[in-house]
């Protein structure tokens, strides 16, 4: 490629001459030593700088990111804006925030249990994370397999920390989930004969990635959303929620919203509400690239946070090993761990595979980070350092066409610059993937505030500090669906709070305890987009 300077040419070359003798090459795995020590040095969580402790809230004296702490600690919104909350906008037994793949879930299931439901989103509905997913979804769904050895992978993978209820709720569901959604429409990988083609991720051992090529979430998104239009589910879209509201006893009881379209504040009154806002991707944490779409904000972490819900592994996050560092264009775009899932190769600037590519995501990106830096056997690429993940080795593995039909979403994303994977290696580095903490719930969705529940990505605890690849995919129906319930289930027969009880008390007191901490702040959260006045992470 002309693009490429001398130096990157150079080392192309070099990954080229040992693919041969690569080629049936499998690289040992790290000891659990060598991980423990690997994490520590050069994971990002473990960089002191990229965190800070909370000085207010539910979650004071722990340690978060600090483009978080700044927005968990930031004013809200509504301060010192007049607002007439019994002039009620929207009236609906469930309110569901957020339109991912969570959100469709949770409103799917509240709808046909019976409740009025009203979905409003900061975006378009399916505009999230759950479209962008690509490599699949876990089910222990084949017969060398159960949920109980799904859960030890995760709970392995999680570094032993994930919340045993919690794990238990979203493998002993898988299987119902992959049959939920094939009833639904959704297109899965099957053979000739019907069953379910299934490939291994980083971390399982059993093959249950379930996948639709690499667009599995988009195709997801497609049916959720079209299942929600079906059933006539109001969506209010460019209306992203700003507070949640609460009744006289403490109860969650609607919620505020901005509305992009008229630049008014509306008023949604509601008997439970599912809060289903997504990642953090785009909070770019230590000045990381993401994978995530733009409204990846957390601003449902900020919301339940000043409603008094605790979170969970705040400071566990995610980095994806294989993000996008060459072109510039899709800088920080996921290549998905299919890619390695069918035999790519990671290999360093002098054509060696220094590791193995289904390593844990944590170890993975901490191993390549190590490679970059300490060892430098990294390759220069735009502003940073990066490796090569060796693509043509898959068709050489597997047979010409195994690229075109196993991952033709990443065969497309890199022709529309040029670059055939089928016959060049990739320039990938870490990315900001997902974040593994959240809002603590219950294995019903709830949180310790009445009336709110919680599902996908803004949830922390299902998968302990490290997400295995496909559970998000997974959890975000599993728990989709039991906020959807729960949620109907607790609005059921409950009369609707008199306009009056609303209130913001809830967000006054946040806002005296900020002040009492000596936070002095002009941040205003919820973010609800990126301001991009962030320079580009140089490595
Ligand atoms: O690599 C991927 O396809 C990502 C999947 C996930 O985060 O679950």
């Amino acid at each position: 490629m002309s693009a490429f300077t001398q130096e990157i040419l150079a080392s192309m070359k070099r990954v080229e001459a040992t693919r041969a003798e690569r080629l049936h090459q499998e690289v040992p795995r790290f000891t659990a030593d060598e991980k423990d020590a690997l994490l520590k040095e050069f994971h990002p969580d473990y960089s002191e700088k990229g965190f800070t402790v909370l000085s207010t809230g539910p979650n004071k004296g722990s340690k978060v990111p600090k483009e978080l702490a700044e927005l968990l600690e930031g004013k809200s919104r509504l301060e010192g804006v007049p607002l007439d909350l019994t002039r009620v906008d929207y009236d609906t037994d469930v309110l569901v925030i957020g339109g991912g793949g969570a959100g469709a879930a949770a409103a799917i299931e509240a709808h046909d249990a019976g409740a009025s439901v009203l979905v409003v989103t900061k975006l378009r509905m399916g505009e999230a994370n759950t479209m962008m997913a690509e490599g699949g979804i876990q089910a222990a769904d084949k017969a060398n397999d159960s949920p109980l050895i799904h859960y030890l992978d995760a709970f392995g993978g999680g570094h032993y920390q994930n919340i045993p209820d919690l794990l238990e709720e979203l493998v002993e569901n898988g299987p119902l989930a992959i049959d939920w959604l094939s009833r639904l429409g959704v297109l899965f990988d099957k053979e000739a004969d019907g069953t379910m083609v299934t490939t291994h991720g980083g971390g399982t051992s059993r093959k249950r990635m379930h996948a639709c090529r690499d667009v599995t979430g988009a195709e997801i998104m497609r049916v959720l959303r079209d299942e929600t239009q079906n059933l006539d589910i109001p969506v209010l879209t460019y209306a992203p929620a700003v507070e949640l509201l609460k009744d006289d006893t403490g109860r969650v009881a609607g919620a505020v919203l901005w509305d992009y379209d008229s630049q008014e504040f509306l008023v949604v009154r509601a008997k439970a509400v599912v809060l289903a806002t997504g990642g953090a991707g785009r909070l770019h944490y230590q000045g990381f690239p993401t994978s995530n779409h733009y409204g990846a904000t957390a601003d449902g972490l900020v919301l339940a946070y000043r409603a008094g819900a605790k979170l969970i592994y705040a400071d566990a996050i995610q980095y994806h090993p294989t993000g996008v560092a060459f072109p510039a264009q899709i800088y920080g775009a996921l290549v998905t761990e299919k890619v390695r899932s069918v035999g790519a190769q990671l290999v360093n600037s002098q054509g060696v595979a220094f590791m193995n590519p289904l390593e844990t995501r944590d170890v993975a990106a901490a191993s390549i980070i190590r490679e970059c830096t300490a060892r430098g056997n990294g390759v220069p690429a735009l502003d940073g350092v990066a490796l090569w993940l060796d693509t043509p080795i898959i068709d050489m593995l597997h047979g010409e066409g195994t690229i075109e039909k196993r991952i033709p979403g990443m065969l497309r994303m890199y022709q529309k610059f040029g670059i055939d994977i089928r016959k060049e290696p990739i320039l990938v580095y870490p990315t900001l993937h997902y974040q593994n903490g959240g809002i603590l719930i219950n294995r019903d969705a709830e949180t310790e505030i009445p009336g709110l529940f919680v599902a996908g990505e803004a949830v922390g605890g299902i998968h302990g500090t490290n997400r295995l690849m496909g559970n998000s995919l997974l959890d975000i129906i599993v728990f989709g669906r039991i906020a959807g319930e729960h949620a109907a289930a607790e609005a059921k027969g409950r009369a609707a709070v008199p306009a009056e009880r609303l209130n913001l008390d809830h967000v006054v007191a946040f806002a005296r305890e900020r002040e009492a901490a000596g936070i002095e702040t002009t941040v205003l959260s919820p973010k609800l987009l990126p301001t991009y006045t962030h320079g580009r992470k140089t490595r």
